[in-house]
């Protein structure tokens, strides 16, 4: 299997556990995307969910497709989010989310989510975090410049984010993200907790112990990994 192809079979068996009634959780990214589609195959042969999407980009993929949308004021709970992740880490399944850039509405979904289903292929799967990926961090706009330097104090090389117009990226909620690369991480809880601390940081892509499967695809095969208890 390619990568591609490893994302859509993860996805799907991500999109298989859905249920009739389900309040389902959208991700954001290219794995996430596979997901929605299967979905959006499952509701056009009758499966009856509502769903919260996590970005203005998995809301129109789902609202194309006709999955019926929510909103918190009318479910508090979901039962089930499908999401990708950038890094997982094997055992822990804690993760580093964000390259895609809406890792404050998945934080919150996954906040509020009986159950984390990440869907992956191989190549996310890690030791340890933050070998093969930054941190990204979702920051206020303004002031960034004293938030950029409190997180190069915290220990890493942060690079202000820029879409493919060469303009800083602006997050669905208007902030901006710094990428901050801090190599291996040995201690994420702790590191997650200085982040979050630091002024002018919204929210850090650090996922600790919300993960409840990761479905991760190989060459031949999807694995089911669980949580090791803390
Ligand atoms: C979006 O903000 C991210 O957290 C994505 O879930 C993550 O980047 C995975 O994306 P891919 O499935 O495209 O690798």
């Amino acid at each position: 299997m390619d990568r591609d192809a490893q994302k859509r079979t993860a996805a799907e068996a991500a999109a298989a556990m859905i249920e009739d009634g389900m309040v389902v959780g959208l991700g954001t990214g290219s794995t996430a995307r596979f997901a929605i589609e299967a979905l959006i195959r499952r509701v056009r042969d009758g499966l009856r969910i509502r769903a919260i999407p996590t970005s203005e980009r998995s809301a129109a993929q789902a609202r194309a497709g006709g999955i019926p949308l929510t909103t918190f004021a009318e479910h508090g709970r979901l039962d089930l989010t499908i999401d990708g992740a950038d890094a997982i880490e094997t055992g822990s399944l804690n993760l580093i989310k964000g390259l895609g850039g809406a890792l404050l509405r998945e934080k919150i979904v996954a906040a509020a989510s009986d159950r984390l289903v990440i869907v992956a292929d191989g190549r996310k799967l890690v030791d340890r975090l933050g070998g093969t990926t930054p941190v990204p961090v979702e920051v206020v706009p303004f002031g960034w410049e004293t938030t950029n330097e409190r997180l190069r104090r915290l220990g890493s090389e942060p690079a202000l984010r820029r879409g493919g117009d060469g303009q800083p990226f602006r997050t669905d909620g208007g902030n901006l993200i710094l990428d901050c690369a801090f190599g291996p991480i040995d201690d994420p809880v702790r590191l997650d907790g200085a982040i979050g601390q630091t002024i002018g940081v919204v929210e850090t892509g650090i996922f600790i112990g919300m993960a409840y499967l990761a479905l991760v695809a190989d060459e031949t095969n999807v694995q089911q990994l669980t949580r090791r208890p803390a």
